[in-house]
């Protein structure tokens, strides 16, 4: 459930016209809610009421400062992947207590500044990673605290980029060779284990993957206390999916109840690192019809957002519905939404029965609160867009859009070429 919602015929979030923030802030921009992703955090964060749990919001997903800082203060902490991250959730003001450091490519400087922070575990995914972090750890007096990243080798049936949890994927350590090197790990002067960890992928769409992941798990740690390794804290890594279109996942307490039952007597504190069912349908693409023209038998519609705005479906073929921000009695024809990009790629809808858009319309991609502007670029030297949070009957700028300036910031003309 979302706050986007029609009054009369017009696009609204919570208490604000759509057309309103379009007119004074301009075209391409994004629109979170805060009624909706307060609502989200809860639901998540309810489901698990009854077991010891934080959850470690995944920050990739929207890593906008003004989103991790709603999440904070509701109690959450922070999965990072990248010094970058940790420094915008410092400045969002987390608990370094609350966050957990993922990734298969951490560098010493980045492993460094998270000693420093002291935060609650990284999530180890090789052996040489492992004794990097002891070793960063011995120079700077300090111990670091680490869960190893298992791979689980499950099939989490989602797209081929986003499955992260069989064994030919990158992500993780091995199951089979988790349990030695949970005992190399134990041999190492600066590091305490504290945990286990897996995140099997994205936008799944089932409950089984999860529980196969977590029975397997399970069975390591009773391995593990067997040998007196004493596993605190079970990450189980983020990847509920949500709907788009017509995919049916599993509600939040579902999965919660689910979970709690199969991990019943393992006496952990869970952490979960939800992204995509915290703040997809917390946000939404505005954009606006520049032009439309009709080609042999296919009829285009030319809006001022492009995939270098939102990448997913040009890169994953992701389906957002697309709406009018107001509905006219026009109706429907079938038509590619495409964007200003030189690309035949630059789509972000194919083949789709949609509104008949005229110049001037705005439109709304929906579903677009994740992995949406956090993806962004650049491309075609475009300024990124703004951002823009909806609260109650109040809307607040929380990224300003870029300006030609801004694209070009840190780019030099060294002095032979300055005749
Ligand atoms: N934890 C780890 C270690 C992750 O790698 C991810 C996502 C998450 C948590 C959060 O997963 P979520 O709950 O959002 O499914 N760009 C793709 C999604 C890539 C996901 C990468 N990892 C997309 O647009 O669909």
């Amino acid at each position: 459930m979302n706050y986007f919602h029609y009054v009369e015929n017009e696009l609204w979030c919570e208490e604000v016209p759509v057309t309103n923030i379009a007119e004074e802030v301009g075209t391409p921009f994004y629109l979170y809610s805060h009624r909706t992703l307060d609502r989200h955090f809860n639901v998540f964060d309810e489901a698990f009421a009854d077991v010891p749990h934080i959850i470690c919001f995944s920050s990739k997903a929207n890593s906008n400062i003004a989103i991790l800082r709603v999440i904070i203060k509701k109690g959450g902490g922070m999965d990072i992947v990248s010094g970058g991250e940790l420094y915008r959730a410092l400045l969002a003001g987390v608990d370094p207590k609350k966050v957990v450091y993922s990734g298969v490519g951490k560098r010493e400087d980045e492993i460094r500044f998270a000693i420093e922070n002291e935060i609650l575990m990284f999530n180890v995914e090789s052996s040489q990673e492992l004794e990097i972090i002891n070793f960063c750890a011995g120079k700077m007096n300090k111990r670091a605290r680490i869960s190893l990243r298992v791979n689980p080798d499950v099939d989490s049936k989602t797209h081929s980029y986003i499955s992260t949890g069989l064994k030919e994927n990158k992500f993780g350590i091995n199951i089979h060779n988790a349990f030695d090197e949970y005992h190399q790990a134990k041999k190492l002067e600066h590091i305490d284990i504290i945990g286990i960890d897996c995140h099997i992928g994205s936008q799944i769409t089932k409950v089984s993957p999860f529980l196969d992941a977590l029975g397997r798990l399970t069975n390591l740690i009773n391995l593990l206390r067997e040998d007196d390794i004493d596993i605190q804290y079970l990450d189980l890594g983020g990847g509920l999916g949500i709907t788009y279109d017509e995919e049916n996942p599993p509600h939040p307490t579902e999965y919660a109840e689910a979970i709690i039952s199969r991990a019943k007597g393992i006496n952990c504190t869970f952490i979960f690192e939800p992204g995509r069912v915290i703040m997809g349908n917390a946000g939404i693409l505005v954009s606006r019809v520049l032009y439309t023209k009709s080609n042999a038998d296919k009829n285009f519609i030319i809006v001022d957002a492009g995939m270098n705005d939102l990448i997913r479906p040009s890169l994953y073929n992701s389906y957002h519905q697309i709406q009018a921000v107001i509905q006219k009695e026009r109706g429907l024809f079938s038509a590619d939404v495409v964007g200003p990009i030189c690309e035949s790629g630059d789509f972000l809808a194919k083949n789709r029965v949609v509104p008949r858009f005229e110049r001037g319309d705005l439109l709304a991609v929906m579903s677009a609160g994740a992995y949406s502007f956090s993806m962004s670029s650049n491309y075609n030297s475009r300024p990124r867009v703004a951002e823009v949070l909806v609260k109650d009957d109040q809307y607040y700028v929380i990224k300003r859009r870029e300006t030609y300036e801004d694209i070009v910031r840190g780019e030099d003309i060294p002095g032979f070429l300055q005749e």
